[in-house]
């Protein structure tokens, strides 16, 4: 376990996409530094084990498994959040789905981008529109949305994500602008290629990927899930009373390339 400071102590953090890879390692970390977690995605066995071995690390985990595209799952897991901890102080937007297929765009099954703008798009939507209503009870509260550098630009990854990716950081922006004088800081990261399992299974159905992912940065590696959740405990802390509306890139250097 890395060093702890406590910089969500006292505070109710809801997680997407904790199931694995970024919201895996951000569901750790908020719990070390103080927050309540309440845990979504769709599988729930391992979100249980995950709550379960928070739990016995002394930290404070529940679950709500669900599909962020479907809105009623979202809300019932704001309502789980409330109900097992009063409140909901912070969240990381992070469920996320990009594909493995390459494919042209009009060669692309059109279910991948319906899935695509789903869970990314949809989702992210699904969440603000839960989450926004109790943060303005309490006049407070922070939101991170993951986005990619794939909303920066063309990134090779397939077109309905890279369209995807654009939306979130678009609609970051306007409801930061939103809610600003409310008290509620909206943010997102610009993540750059991680080693998780969406990355695992786009290098084994096109394996030069894994050398090409890295090709653009400064950094020649793929970051850790650890280093992104980082950045989303930051964002999501009082330390960042400051940034709202930003793209932070966490990136190794892509976007600056
Ligand atoms: N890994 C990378 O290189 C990379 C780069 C840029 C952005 N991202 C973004 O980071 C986020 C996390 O991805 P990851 O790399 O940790 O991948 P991952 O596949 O390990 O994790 C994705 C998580 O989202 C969950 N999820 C997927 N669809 C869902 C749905 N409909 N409802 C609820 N949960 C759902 C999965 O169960 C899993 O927990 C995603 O938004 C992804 O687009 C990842």
């Amino acid at each position: 376990m890395s060093e702890t400071n406590g910089m969500l102590a006292g505070k109710t953090a809801m997680i997407t996409g904790a199931s694995s890879g970024i919201g895996e390692a951000a569901a750790r970390l908020f719990a070390a530094e103080g927050a309540a977690v309440l845990l979504m995605a769709r599988r729930e066995d391992e979100l249980n084990q995950l709550a379960r071995e928070i739990r016995d690390s002394g930290g404070r985990a529940e679950i709500s498994a669900g599909d962020v595209s479907v809105a009623e799952d979202v809300q019932r897991a704001v309502d789980a959040a409330r109900e097992h901890f009063g409140t909901l102080d912070a969240a990381f937007n992070n469920a996320g789905f990009a594909g493995e297929d390459l494919s042209l765009l009009h060669e692309l099954d059109q279910t991948v981008f319906d899935r695509t703008m789903a869970v990314n798009v949809n989702g992210t939507w699904n969440c603000l529109r839960a989450q926004i209503p109790v943060m303005l009870q309490a006049g407070a509260g922070a939101i991170v949305n993951t986005s990619s550098t794939a909303a920066m630009g063309a990134t090779g990854a397939p077109v309905p994500y890279v369209a995807a990716k654009h939306a979130v950081l678009g609609m970051t922006r306007a409801a930061a602008a939103e809610y600003a004088p409310h008290g509620i800081r909206i943010n997102t990261l610009v993540v750059g290629t991680t080693r998780t399992d969406m990355i695992d299974q786009a290098v084994e159905a096109y394996p030069h990927l894994g050398t090409a992912f890295v090709a653009r940065q400064m950094q020649k590696r793929m970051a850790d899930p650890i280093e992104i959740a980082q950045a989303a405990l930051w964002l999501c802390s009082n330390r960042a009373s400051f940034a709202t509306g930003s793209a932070l890139a966490v990136d190794g250097g892509w976007t600056a390339g």
